[in-house]
């Protein structure tokens, strides 16, 4: 079946190996003939945290630059900036009459960012899954490939959707998820984020840099003292065996490594250097086609300016469409 398929990163900082194996290698995956595949950086949704404006800036152009090396082609996925197209942010504000107030509060990463950062609470932050609903239902998107975190703001545009076709007939697709969304752990075991830099493998660091990060923190079996003592890997290792799960392949290979650390025939260490080399083997065809690009922000202008006027023609449609069935003219 041919899909309608779409997914957004923010604009807040550079890749990190979560987004790259939660997110982008799956929209490479669906980058094939029949599929329409748009691919943006959400730069409106970044603002909820007020980054430096050549941040943003900077932050917009290098990632498209890792999605090109990722193995995205602009000739076949339509690569944008969501700010280039401002009747998305209409359609947040349309969508945004037919959202109620409680349930957006009671969405899990509202509640993180508040606890994080309770000077800040300003209503971008809380209208930011209407602004992703916008994103989403726009060009009537049939496919989100997201991180399993994404989950529950995929879900609120589903809602959004029925609440509109409900109330005013059948015009928004319901979005579906991937059938599997991972969540890939940092080194400290909690969800791999680019805000937390201590935290995060980035894409660009060289392959020593990530073997000297996971051998001083990534945290492994807290409970296993000795190299003798049989440690857990699936319950009680943060930050190196899920990651295996997720990079080593095989799953022979995996289990060997689950099997030979529960009979304590490996220490993390080892356990650590093997997971590094399977890193490697991941990022190191990207980092080289990284390089090639590096210089080339005329082509990348052109890219987000071509993706722009592509992805706006197929928004339009749907705003024009939402217009009249609300009641809005455009005199
Ligand atoms: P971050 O959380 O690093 O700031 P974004 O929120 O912009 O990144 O996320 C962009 C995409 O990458 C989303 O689809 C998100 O689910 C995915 N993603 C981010 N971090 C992870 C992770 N640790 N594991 C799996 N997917 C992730
Ligand atoms: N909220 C997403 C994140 O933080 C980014 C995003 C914005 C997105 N709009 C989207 C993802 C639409 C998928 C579809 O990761």
């Amino acid at each position: 079946m041919s899909q309608i398929v779409l997914s957004g990163i923010r604009a807040t900082s550079r890749l990190q190996l979560g987004n790259f194996l939660g997110a982008v290698i799956n929209f490479v995956k669906f980058q094939q003939p029949g599929n329409t595949c748009m691919y943006f950086i959400a730069d409106l949704h970044s603002l909820t945290t007020m980054e430096s404006p050549e941040e943003i800036r900077g932050n917009l152009t290098e990632i498209v630059k890792d999605y090109i090396a990722a193995g995205l082609d602009p000739e076949q996925s339509i690569i944008y900036a969501q700010s280039s197209i401002p009747e998305i942010s209409e359609l947040c504000l349309y969508l945004s009459m037919i959202q109620q107030v409680g349930e957006l509060e009671r969405i899990p990463t509202f509640k993180e960012k508040i606890k994080k950062n309770p000077d800040n609470v300003n209503l971008g932050l809380l209208t930011y899954p209407v602004l992703m609903a916008a994103d989403i239902l726009g060009p009537k998107a049939t496919l989100v490939p997201v991180g399993e975190d994404q989950v529950p703001n995929v879900e609120l545009a589903r809602s959004l959707a029925r609440k509109f076709n409900n109330r005013f007939g059948e015009t928004f697709i319901l979005p579906e998820m991937m059938t599997e969304m991972i969540r890939v752990p940092g080194l400290d075991g909690k969800k791999m984020s680019k805000s937390d830099a201590d935290n995060a493998i980035e894409l660009s660091m060289t392959i020593p840099v990530i073997r000297e990060r996971y051998l001083k923190f990534g945290v492994t079996d807290i409970e296993r003292k000795l190299r003798s003592d049989p440690g857990d890997p699936y319950k009680r290792c943060q930050s190196v065996y899920p990651v295996h799960e997720l990079v080593t392949v095989g799953e022979i290979e995996i289990r060997a490594i689950a099997n030979a650390c529960l009979k304590a025939e490996i220490g993390c260490v080892e356990c650590k250097h093997q997971l590094v080399d399977n890193i490697a083997k991941v990022l190191e065809p990207f980092q080289a086609a990284r390089v090639e690009i590096v210089d080339k922000n005329d082509f990348v202008r052109e890219v987000l300016h071509e993706g722009g006027k592509k992805a706006r023609a197929l928004i339009i449609e749907t705003v024009k469409e939402v217009r009249e069935k609300i009641g809005i003219v455009i005199y």
